[in-house]
């Protein structure tokens, strides 16, 4: 995903420090422009060489180097998108809060007028000393000031609480909504389902398919990064889901249709991504079925058609399917489109092994109720995400221009 935004990234002197290459490496991947600003401490922790090379970009520091000019603090944090701090120390989040320009960081925040994401990282006193509580207070009062707060976990210190700083990926999810230009889905609730289901046939055994829950949860992903509200109703996955969305968690096609069909309130968008198993065992034994010598013989029940009962609810303004056809593509797909009465379907042939199922490319068709069609070529989902989001809300006219 190509998007041309610029980041300035506050580096500090915190031990975390060293997680901040990983946070860099997300963000070029989506080439978002990084300019690295570190404190003077922080360069005591990790090479300014080390982040000038992963960030492709030079690092700045030293507010009276007069090497490109006087006023760094000023010309670097204009035209930013996105001030982000990762990792903040206690005495950077004190200064800002106290309004102190003393380096180039806390300068720069205070000539800018962008919005600032703070994920501070330290000791668990500290992070709990009501003087570092009462500052991060007075800068979440702040409508330009929003935190990633910190998990509890052990320290590196050896202490265990509050004070690990957040997850990498939680904290590049929690930026991008400030780096895409693009709000496609601003004000929009949107239900994404994902992953496979599970139907047991005893306490141990289930028919499923192998899902990955990618596609799905790439979907809930961009669509908060676009700028909606998201629910993401996701069987069994060995994925974590993604920062700020809502997840109900189910296990069968039961349970995905009653999360679904209950959802709260009215959705502009349902996708429905998730490989529901089309059949369940008659009768779900309590115990565990042993061998008994000869062969073994189970009815199966259709699952409830969830699609077509979300179509006939109401519930949501534009219901988007996924078919996974091994044949006759178009001529399938654009048949259970008008079977389940949806507004669109996505297509793709999983016979081929290097797309769809488990993998981290798709390529596919979009199928409109209009009969217009939309080609994706081979992608990451990711990508293919925010294609389809973009052809919706296109048809929908909710870009706005
Ligand atoms: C080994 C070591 C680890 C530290 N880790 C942290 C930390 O994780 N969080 C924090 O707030 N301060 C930490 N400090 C203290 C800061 O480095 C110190 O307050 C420094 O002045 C911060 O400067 P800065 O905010 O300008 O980067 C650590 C200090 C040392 C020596």
């Amino acid at each position: 995903m190509s998007c041309k935004a610029r980041l300035l990234l506050g580096i500090t002197g915190s031990v975390a420090v060293y997680k901040v290459c990983e946070l860099i490496r997300l963000f070029r991947k989506e080439d978002i422009e990084i300019i690295p600003v570190m404190t003077p401490d922080s360069k005591r922790f990790i090479s300014p060489l080390l982040i000038e090379s992963l960030a492709q970009n030079r690092v700045y520091s030293d507010m009276f180097d007069e090497s490109g000019g006087a006023f760094y603090h000023i010309m670097l944090s204009r035209g930013v998108n996105l001030i982000l701090i990762a990792p903040a120390t206690a005495n950077t989040i004190a200064k800002i809060a106290s309004g102190m320009a003393d380096n180039l960081l806390t300068s720069a925040v205070l000539a800018s007028e962008a919005p600032v994401l703070i994920a501070p990282a330290m000791n668990v006193k500290m992070f709990e000393n009501r003087i570092t509580q009462q500052n991060i207070d007075r800068l979440s009062g702040l409508k330009r000031f929003s935190f990633i707060m910190p998990e509890s976990g052990e320290l590196a210190c050896g202490d265990v609480g509050a004070g690990r700083l957040a997850d990498i990926q939680d904290i590049f999810d929690a930026s991008m909504p400030y780096l895409l230009d693009n709000k496609l889905l601003s004000g929009k609730k949107v239900l994404v389902s994902a992953g496979p289901t599970r139907e047991f046939m005893d306490p141990v055994r289930f028919l499923s398919n192998p899902s990955s829950g990618k596609m799905g949860y790439e979907l809930a992903r961009v669509a908060r990064w676009l700028g909606a509200e998201v629910t993401l109703v996701t069987g069994p996955v060995s994925i974590k889901p993604p920062y700020g969305v809502r997840v109900i968690n189910v296990v069968s096609a039961e349970e995905m249709k009653t999360a679904i069909l209950n959802a709260k309130g009215r959705y502009d968008l349902l996708v429905m991504n998730a490989a529901v198993s089309d059949w369940r065992f008659d009768k779900r034994h309590t115990q565990k079925i042993k061998r008994n010598g000869s062969s073994l013989s189970l009815l199966f029940r259709e699952n409830p058609d969830i699609i077509s009962l979300a179509s006939k609810s109401r519930k949501f303004g534009f219901i988007v399917g996924f078919a996974a056809e091994t044949e006759n593509l178009n001529d399938n797909a654009a048949d259970k489109m008008k079977r389940k009465n949806i507004d669109a379907i996505v297509v793709n042939d999983i016979s081929r092994g290097d797309i769809g199922f488990g993998q981290d490319y798709n390529e596919g068709r979009i199928l409109f109720r209009d009969k217009t069609v939309v080609n994706i070529e081979k992608s990451g989902k990711r990508d293919m995400a925010l294609r389809l989001f973009s052809e919706i809300a296109k048809r929908q006219k909710w870009v706005k221009t």
